[in-house]
C-alpha cells in the first residue's frame, strides 16, 4: 500500500506540475470558503485547490457531497479521482476542515462549491417511438394541432439542450408540396396554408411524417438526434356552410326561432354574424353554441331573402376560418288579399253591341308571391243594379276578368249604367270590387260643321307661333260627352307643311286654329284650307259622312320685310399669298326674302387687304398678303337690302394664306461673340444656326450651307450638321489677332430657292481663363495708330537717353563724378 501510495503521489505531481495548479492565489491558498467549475466527463482525476495549513492545524479533512470521488490529501490538496457527471449532480456541496496534531478541528469546515459544467454527452429522445394526431380538414395554417416531446438530460441553458425539432419526410408527398409544418423549438405540429386549403379526407385520410430533434441548437456538428413517426388522420372539416333556411314569413310562433347551426371543428369557438347588407334592422342571432335564431317575424313582401355570414373567433379575437354564407329565403304565406285597380272601373258599351263581344277587363292585383296559389284570383259578378231588363246581363271570365255581354245589347232606355260587384278572391281573401258600365249612343251621327265656309283671313307672317287665329264649330247629335259625339278635326288640304293644328274644347267641341309653325310669305302666300270634322269611335255601318263634315277656310299670308339672308355664316377661301393684287379671291352671296337688291360690303379688315364688289358680293385683294403677318385672315361681310328698310345681315369671311418661298434664310440671332484664342494652336471649330419664316414642312427647313468667297477656301470651311446647324471650321491655326467676317451663303431649297447672305464675325484674342480678353475701349489685337506712334516714340526715346548717356560717361572717363552724373540719368528711366 505504500508503494500504491507513492505511485499515487507520483501521479498527482505530474498533474499538478501540467496544469499549473499550485501558484499562490490562483490554485492555493489558506483555508476560505471557495467555488469552483469543473467539466464533467474529464480525465478520471484532477487537483482542484491546494489548501495550505496554518499551525497548529496539521491535517485537513473533506466532508459533505463527495460522492466518494472528491478526497483532500492530509497536505490540504484536493482533487477527484473518479468522472464527474453533471446529470448525477450537477452541484457538489463539500467541507473542508483543518485539523490539529490530535485530530482536532482548529479552522473551518468552510465550504467549497463545486459546479459541474455540461459537455453534450447526452442525446435527445422522443418520450414516444410513435406519435398518433388528427386534424381537421381546413384548419387555420399554423395553429398547432399536436405536440411532439423530447427530452435531452444535459443543460438547456447550454446548445448541449437545445432541441430543434424537423419534419423529415411527409409520406404520401403530393406535388412535392409539405401540408404539415413544426414549430423547430415546441414541437407542435401545424398545416401549411397549402395544407389547410387542399387536405381533404375522402381523398386522402391519414399522413404520415417522420419527425427528428437535434440538440446543439440543431448545428450538424457534434449534436446528437433522434427521430419519430407520426401518424396524422384528417377528419372532415364541419365547419361549413349550413343549407338554404326557409322561414315561412309572418309567424305567430314565439320568437327567437332556431333556424339553423354552424359548429366549429374544436369547443371553445366564439361565434358572431356580420350582416353584409347593412340592413336598418337584423332579424338573426347567434349564441355560443352556434345555433343562429330568427328573432322576429319576416314579411315576405318587404324582403324575400337574406344573405350573412357567420363568423368563428379563437380566444383572441383572430378568425379561426373563412366565414360560413348563411341564405334564408322567406317563403310567402296568403297574408295579402287581392287589391282593385281603382275603386270604380269604368267600361262603355255602345248601345248596339253584340252579344259576346268584349266590354273591358278588371285587373286586380295581389302582393303576395308570384306564380303561386296565393296570387291567383278568381273573378265572380256578385251583383248587378240594376237588373232591369234582366239580371246576368253580364258575365266575367273566372280567371282573366275579361267583361263580356252575356245577354243582349243594350239599350239606353232600359238603364244608361249598370254597376256591378265583382268578388275577387285568392285561395283566402275575397275582395270586392266595383266596375261601372256605361251604356253608349250608337255613332249613327256625322259631325256637321255651324258653315262649309270660313272666309278669307290675312295675317302676317312674322305672326307668333301659338297665336289662336280662328275658331271652328260642328256639332254631332250622338250621346254628348262620350265617343260618339267628341269631334276631333284636321286639316286635308292647303297646309302639307303642318304649320297649323286645331284643339277641340271637351265641353264645347269647338276647334280652336293655332299657328304651330312659322307662316312663310314666300314659300306660300295663300292657304287653300279644308277642315275636317270626325269622331274617335267609328261610324254605325251604313252611316258616311258627307261634305257637312268639311269646311274650307282661306288664310292669306302677307309679306313683313326680312333681313338678306346669306347662304351660309361662314364663307371660307383659300389663297397664296403671293396673288397679285386684285386677284379674287373668294364670293359671298346673299338673298333678299322679299327680293330687294343686296349691297355688300366688308368689316374688319383691319389690315387693309380686301376689297369687295359691293353688288357680286366677290371679294379681291387689294395689297400684299403675307402669310407671315396672319396665316387666317377673318372679316365680316355685310349684306344690306337696298331700299324697304335697309336691313342688314353679316356673314363671317375666313380667308386662309397658304405659304410662298418669300423669306431668305438668315441667322438665328446676331453672333457677336465668337472667338477662338489667339494664338491658334490647333484647328478650331465653332457652330451657329439658321432660321426661315416660310412655313416648313414638318420636318423643319433643310438649308444647305456654303462659304460666300471662294478666296477664303484656303482658311475656312463650312460644314452642315443639319437642316438648321453648320459648322465653321477654321483649316489652319495661321491666323492674324484680328475679328474676321466670314461671308456664308444659307439656302432653303424651297420652290423657288432663296439664298441669305450673312456675315458671321469671328475674333481672334488673346484669352484670360479661356475667355477673350479685350481691354476697354479698344479690340483685342489690333493697335490703333496713336498706340503705334506713341511705342515708336517711346522707343526712340529710350535709345536716345542710352546714347546720351553713353556718351556722357565716355566723356567724362576719368573724372570724379561718373557716378552722380549716371545717377542723376538714369533716375528718370526707372519712373
Ligand atoms: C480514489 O482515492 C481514494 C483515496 O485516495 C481511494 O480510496 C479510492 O479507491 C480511489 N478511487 C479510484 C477510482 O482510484
Ligand atoms: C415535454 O416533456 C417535458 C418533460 O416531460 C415537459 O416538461 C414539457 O412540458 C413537455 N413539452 C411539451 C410541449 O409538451
Ligand atoms: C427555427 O424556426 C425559426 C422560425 O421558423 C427559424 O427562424 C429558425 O431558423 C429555425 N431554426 C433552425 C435551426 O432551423
Ligand atoms: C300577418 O298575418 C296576419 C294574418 O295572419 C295579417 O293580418 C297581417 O297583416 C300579416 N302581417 C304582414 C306583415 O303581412
Ligand atoms: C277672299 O279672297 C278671294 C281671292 O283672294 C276673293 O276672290 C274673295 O272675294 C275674298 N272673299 C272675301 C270674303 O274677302
Ligand atoms: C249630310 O247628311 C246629313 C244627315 O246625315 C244631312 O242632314 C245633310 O243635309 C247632308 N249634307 C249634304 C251636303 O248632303
Ligand atoms: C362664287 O361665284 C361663283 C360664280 O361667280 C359661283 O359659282 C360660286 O358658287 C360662288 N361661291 C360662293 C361661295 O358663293
Ligand atoms: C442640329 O444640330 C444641333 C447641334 O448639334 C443640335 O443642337 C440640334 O438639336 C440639331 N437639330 C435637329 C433638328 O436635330
Amino acid at each position: 500500500t505504500i508503494m500504491q501510495a507513492q505511485l499515487h503521489c507520483f501521479y498527482l505531481l505530474t498533474l499538478y506540475l501540467t496544469t499549473g495548479y499550485g501558484q499562490e492565489g490562483m490554485f492555493s491558498g489558506p483555508l476560505k470558503p471557495m467555488k469552483f467549475s469543473v467539466f464533467e466527463g474529464q480525465e478520471p482525476s484532477q487537483i482542484i485547490f491546494q489548501f495550505k495549513a496554518n499551525p497548529p492545524a496539521v491535517t485537513f479533512k473533506l466532508t459533505g457531497e463527495t460522492d466518494g470521488i472528491f478526497h483532500i490529501q492530509p497536505d490540504g490538496l484536493l482533487y477527484h479521482n473518479g468522472t464527474l457527471d453533471r446529470e448525477t449532480r450537477a452541484v457538489h456541496k463539500l467541507e473542508v476542515s483543518a485539523l490539529d496534531a490530535h485530530g482536532a478541528t482548529v479552522d473551518g469546515p468552510v465550504h467549497i462549491t463545486v459546479e459541474v459544467k455540461d459537455i453534450n454527452d447526452n442525446r435527445p429522445m422522443f418520450l414516444q417511438s410513435k406519435y398518433e394526431g388528427s386534424v381537421r380538414q381546413n384548419s387555420r395554417p399554423g395553429k398547432p394541432f399536436m405536440y411532439v416531446n423530447a427530452t435531452d438530460l444535459d443543460d438547456p441553458a447550454t446548445p448541449n439542450g437545445q432541441l430543434i425539432y424537423q419534419i423529415v419526410l411527409q409520406l404520401p408527398k403530393i406535388n412535392n408540396v409539405m401540408y404539415f409544418q413544426i414549430n423547430n423549438k415546441t414541437g407542435g405540429i401545424s398545416l401549411t396554408v397549402e395544407g389547410s386549403r387542399e387536405l381533404d379526407p375522402v381523398k386522402n385520410p391519414s399522413y404520415n411524417l417522420v419527425v427528428s430533434v437535434k440538440d446543439m441548437g440543431g448545428q450538424i456538428e457534434n449534436s446528437f438526434s433522434d427521430s419519430t413517426s407520426v401518424d396524422i388522420m384528417v377528419k372532415e372539416n364541419i365547419w361549413k356552410a349550413p343549407e338554404t333556411v326557409e322561414i315561412v314569413e309572418n309567424s305567430t310562433d314565439p320568437h327567437p326561432i332556431k333556424i339553423t347551426q354552424v359548429r366549429w371543428n374544436e369547443p371553445g369557438a366564439q361565434y358572431s354574424l356580420a350582416d353584409k347588407e347593412k340592413l336598418p334592422r337584423f332579424p338573426f342571432s347567434i349564441d355560443q353554441e352556434g345555433d343562429i335564431y330568427v328573432t322576429h317575424p319576416l314579411d315576405r313582401e318587404e324582403k324575400d331573402s337574406y344573405v350573412f355570414y357567420a363568423v368563428a373567433k379563437d380566444e383572441h379575437g383572430k378568425p379561426l376560418s373563412y366565414p360560413l354564407q348563411i341564405d334564408v329565403k322567406v317563403k310567402d304565406i296568403n297574408d295579402n288579399p287581392p287589391m282593385c285597380p281603382s275603386p270604380v272601373t269604368v267600361f262603355e258599351v255602345q248601345e248596339n253591341e253584340k252579344i259576346g263581344s268584349s266590354i273591358g277587363t278588371l285587373v286586380a292585383r295581389d302582393m303576395d308571391e308570384e306564380n303561386t296559389m296565393n296570387s291567383v284570383l278568381v273573378y265572380r259578378i256578385v251583383d248587378q243594379s240594376p237588373k232591369s231588363p234582366t239580371e246576368g246581363l253580364f258575365l266575367v271570365e273566372r280567371y282573366t276578368g275579361m267583361f263580356q255581354l252575356a245577354k243582349q245589347s243594350l239599350k239606353k232606355q232600359d238603364a244608361p249604367q249598370y254597376h256591378l260587384t265583382v268578388e275577387v278572391s285568392d285561395k283566402d281573401f275575397k275582395t270586392l270590387c266595383h266596375v261601372q258600365i256605361n251604356v253608349v249612343d250608337i255613332n249613327d251621327q256625322i259631325p256637321i260643321f255651324e258653315k262649309s265656309d270660313y272666309g278669307n283671313l290675312t295675317l302676317a307672317e312674322d305672326i307668333a307661333v301659338g297665336s289662336i287665329i280662328l275658331t271652328i264649330q260642328a256639332t254631332d247629335a250622338d250621346e254628348p260627352f262620350t265617343g260618339s259625339s267628341k269631334i276631333l278635326y284636321r286639316i286635308t288640304e292647303g297646309d302639307s307643311e303642318g304649320r297649323l293644328g286645331i284643339d277641340t274644347d271637351p265641353q264645347t267641341n269647338a276647334g280652336y286654329v293655332m299657328v304651330k309653325k312659322p307662316l312663310d310669305f314666300e314659300t306660300a302666300a295663300v292657304h287653300n284650307i279644308v277642315f275636317h270634322a270626325e269622331n274617335p269611335e267609328p261610324l254605325v255601318p251604313g252611316v258616311k259622312c258627307n261634305s257637312s263634315s268639311s269646311a274650307k277656310f282661306t288664310l292669306i299670308v302677307t309679306d313683313v320685310n326680312e333681313a338678306p339672308q346669306f347662304s351660309q355664316q361662314v364663307f371660307q377661301a383659300k389663297v397664296s399669298e403671293d396673288v397679285a393684287i386684285g386677284t379674287k379671291v373668294g364670293n359671298v352671296t346673299a338673298k333678299d326674302p322679299e327680293g330687294l337688291d343686296i349691297s355688300y360690303s366688308l368689316r374688319g379688315d383691319t389690315r387693309g387687304w380686301l376689297k369687295i364688289n359691293h353688288v357680286t358680293g366677290e371679294i379681291f385683294s387689294a395689297a400684299r398678303l403675307d402669310r407671315e403677318a396672319a396665316s387666317l385672315y377673318r372679316v365680316q361681310v355685310l349684306a344690306t337690302e337696298v331700299g324697304g328698310s335697309s336691313l342688314s345681315s353679316t356673314a363671317n369671311f375666313h380667308l386662309t394664306l397658304t405659304d410662298v418661298n418669300d423669306n431668305p434664310p438668315r441667322l438665328v440671332k446676331e453672333y457677336t461673340g465668337l472667338f477662338f484664342c489667339y494664338p491658334l494652336k490647333a484647328p478650331g471649330s465653332l457652330i451657329f444656326e439658321a432660321t426661315d419664316d416660310d412655313q416648313q414642312s414638318f420636318r423643319g427647313p433643310q438649308f444647305t450651307f456654303s462659304l460666300g468667297s471662294e478666296s477664303l477656301q484656303n482658311d475656312w470651311e463650312v460644314s452642315k450638321i443639319n437642316g438648321t446647324h453648320a459648322r465653321l471650321s477654321t483649316k489652319h491655326t495661321d491666323f492674324e489677332e484680328e475679328i474676321y467676317n466670314i461671308p456664308i451663303l444659307i439656302n432653303d431649297g424651297g420652290r423657288p430657292p432663296l439664298e441669305g447672305a450673312v456675315s458671321l464675325p469671328v475674333t481672334f484674342c488673346t484669352c484670360v481663363e479661356g475667355r477673350c480678353f479685350r481691354p476697354a475701349g479698344q479690340q483685342a489685337g489690333i493697335p490703333t495708330v496713336g498706340m503705334a506712334v506713341g511705342v515708336l516714340l517711346t522707343t526712340i526715346l529710350v535709345i536716345g537717353i542710352i546714347l546720351a548717356v553713353v556718351f556722357i560717361r565716355m566723356k567724362n572717363k576719368g573724372k570724379d563724378n561718373v557716378e552722380s552724373a549716371q545717377a542723376s540719368e538714369v533716375k528718370p528711366l526707372r519712373k
